[in-house]
């Protein structure tokens, strides 16, 4: 029986399913649930999923669903049976993702804006996956509530280039990513609103703050220049508006500021980290660096400061990886295996039944194997007791046997996973050798290394230097400061004066793309190696 690939939001979680099994079989095997009053009989229309790329509606969903909702992809997931690869919604998940919404600031002082009493404001956060935006008092400068929700336009693809694509298909596509966005930032504040009792009339600032790509798809800028080398934005000025103009509905009079941009794909969220953490201001060398579907790394020599974007892919955010997944409930979180018989042990966010291994699970995995003698530096897996050879997915860890730990379904860590890995954290490593390269710094130089977001939070810091995605420091020198990028925004929501600095660092910054560099090929294979890097 032929089998397809059905990756199901927001948990970002890939099953195989054959031609045969619904989708609401296939939720319900990896143990997520979706309504279903009727039990599957389609005469509920409870089952409702949002499905990208979608096939025909059937009778019963004419029936059941309105047409607006089947223009947008919506079905009934017990009448559905997929025959090519999908992407499937569900929405109102009991299953929330886990979302980090705090941060670090550096203790540097920041000039509160005067004059703004009774006045509120929403820094948003706009990232490819979520979206955090935060309530604050503008003459208090505090914040109040802050709310997130992943970013709608992952249904049209986990990242950048695939949301540029389809960007880039007509002009529908682009009103349709830039509408979906718009909506969800107008959700957020209104619900930040209502939870804190504030007049949304009250909502005199909104600040967005995101990568290149997200920030033209939320003005509705062309982002055809953005898919094509070399990769230039149509704007890296910082823009100000009001949210009538850009087409916000709970913020219609409030002034809308987008921070400035430094190139395709270094956009205004790191200038907001390096605002965060004023990287500007340091006295040593510091690298900060921020993992998501691309990698943005940011070094500091005393304050000269030298940017690049590293092409990461998505393997530390689950997609690429067999069993990969989103750090929700259900994930596995971290990972030891035991010398003994190389067996895992396991944690799993919210403690039930594992459902596969989010980003800081992968690194361990690839650490753990590599410590025990299961894949060498060069990442060859090894067969051993658990290392099983498996006829469909070749040479594979056995993270989770069928019936073990009460999951319904085997979770295996593949030769080809470890291979993902060492792409994602070989493009890391190569961008932060080049940097220290053109800035002339040696690792011993290194003071510390700024992680931020999700990952950088989440990880053990001690897998990550097994597996060489930093250069070899002491471990005490690596740092997770949160959600950098939000603290960033929420200084631009309170200060002018911060603005002027973020203005000022754009226009100061060097960046440097690493697709010129000479040696970048032998530099990217040889940081693909798994040990140890020293300069
Ligand atoms: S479960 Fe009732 S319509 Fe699908």
């Amino acid at each position: 029986m032929r089998e397809h690939v059905l990756i199901l939001e927001p948990s970002g979680l890939r099953i195989a399913i054959g031609e045969q099994t619904t989708i609401l079989e296939a939720i319900r095997m990896v143990g997520l649930q979706v309504s279903s009053e009727c039990g599957g009989r389609g005469t509920c229309g409870k089952c409702r999923i949002i499905l990208n790329p979608a096939t025909a509606p059937t009778r019963v969903e004419t029936q059941l669903i309105g047409e607006h909702d089947i223009d947008v992809g919506v079905r009934l997931a017990c009448q559905h049976r997929i025959s090519f690869d999908t992407r499937a919604v569900i929405p109102h998940t009991s299953t929330a993702a886990k979302i980090l919404a705090s941060g670090v600031s550096s203790t540097s002082d920041f000039a509160l804006d005067e004059g703004h009493e009774g006045e509120f404001g929403i820094a948003v956060d706009l990232g490819t996956t979520t979206i955090v935006a935060y309530l604050l008092d503008l003459s208090k400068g505090n914040q109040i509530a802050n709310s997130a929700d992943l970013n709608p336009q992952v249904i049209f693809g986990e990242d950048v280039m695939s949301r540029i694509a389809y960007a880039m298909k007509d002009e529908k596509g682009r009103t349709l990513l830039k509408q979906r966005v718009l909506d969800k930032i107008d959700e957020l504040s209104t619900m930040l609103c209502n939870e804190s009792g504030v007049p949304s009339n009250k909502l005199s600032r909104l600040v967005v703050v995101g990568n290149t790509a997200m920030h033209h798809l939320a003005l509705g800028l062309d982002t055809s220049s953005l898919g094509l080398a070399p990769y230039e934005p149509q704007m890296r000025d910082a823009f100000t508006s009001n949210g009538r103009k850009i087409g916000l509905k709970s913020t219609p009079d409030a002034e809308v500021y987008f921070a400035p941009n430094v190139a395709g794909f270094v956009g205004s969220d790191t200038l907001a980290f390096i605002l965060s953490q004023r990287l500007d201001l340091a006295d040593d060398v510091v690298l900060g660096i921020d993992i998501g579907t691309n990698g943005e790394i940011v070094l500091s020599k005393r304050g000269e400061l030298f940017c690049c974007s590293a092409a990461a892919g998505s393997a530390f955010e689950g997609a690429t990886i067999s069993h990969g997944m989103r750090g929700q409930d259900g994930a596995i979180e971290h990972l030891t295996i035991r010398e003994i018989d190389d067996a895992p042990e396991i944690s799993v966010i919210g403690g039930g039944a594992p459902r596969g291994l989010c980003g800081s699970a992968i690194v361990d995995t690839v650490a753990e194997l590599l410590r025990n003698g299961l894949v060498d530096a060069g990442g060859r897996m090894k067969a051993s007791a658990r290392v099983v050879d498996d006829t469909k997915a070749g040479l594979a860890y056995l993270v989770v046997g069928a019936g073990e730990h009460a999951s319904k379904s085997r979770i295996m860590f593949t030769q080809r996973d470890v291979r993902q890995v060492q792409l994602a954290k070989g493009a890391i490593l190569a961008g932060t050798q080049i940097l220290m390269q053109v800035a002339n710094v040696r690792t011993e130089d290194i003071k510390a290394i700024y992680l931020a977001g999700a990952f950088g939070n989440y990880i053990d810091p001690s897998s990550a230097l097994r597996i060489s995605l930093f250069p070899p420091v002491d471990l005490e020198r690596i740092i997770a400061v949160g959600n950098a990028a939000g603290e960033g925004a929420k200084r631009l929501l309170v200060s002018r004066r911060s603005r002027g600095v973020i203005e000022q660092l754009r226009r100061k910054i060097n960046y440097y793309e690493l697709a010129t560099h000479d040696n970048f090929a032998d530099i990217f294979a040889q940081a693909t190696i798994l040990e140890s890097v020293h300069d």
